[in-house]
């Protein structure tokens, strides 16, 4: 299974998806590639915002070595599962989609728990550290629904 976590930066909340995904498909030995992207160019190059990079490392995981980059046309090809973490993100890519196989492969990533409820993964990137804390349990939940989902 491959996974492309996509937020609007890609310092926050996707390379945060990303670890934690990582992690679980290694604890439930799932094969699998996790990867991450943002919509938007601002950042591309730089590693995880530090906040991110803190939360992830209190709870075990490293994704300091992560580099932003943009989400690409390409990664339809690249991947199966595009994980969006909010709306605005979730439309983005989809205005991308060439065909209905592409559009398939889109959800939101708190979907797996709520299906069609909408549930967004607020961006944490203007506000404190605990909106981080909120966004990693957010992102452990449904990341762990998922790869339950996988493994049956
Ligand atoms: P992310 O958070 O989408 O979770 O990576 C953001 C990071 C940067 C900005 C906005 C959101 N920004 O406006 O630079």
């Amino acid at each position: 299974m491959r996974i492309l976590m996509v937020c609007l930066g890609n310092i926050c909340r996707s390379p945060l998806a990303e670890g934690i995904m990582r992690d679980k498909l290694r604890k439930y030995d799932i094969e699998g590639v996790v990867g991450s992207a943002g919509t938007a160019s601002y950042h591309i190059g730089e590693p995880p915002d530090p906040r991110s990079i803190d939360i992830a490392r209190k709870h075990g995981l490293d994704i300091s070595t992560q580099v932003a980059r943009a989400f690409s046309v390409n990664d339809f090809e690249q991947f199966d599962l595009i994980l969006a973490m909010d709306q605005e993100n979730y439309d983005y890519i989809l205005r991308k989609a060439r065909s209905d196989h592409d559009g398939q492969k889109v959800h939101l990533i708190h979907d797996s728990l709520y299906p069609g409820e909408g549930v967004e993964v607020p961006d944490p990137y203007y506000g404190g550290q605990d909106g981080f804390e909120i966004v990693y349990k957010m992102l452990d939940e449904s990341c762990e629904a998922i790869v339950r989902k996988l493994k049956l």
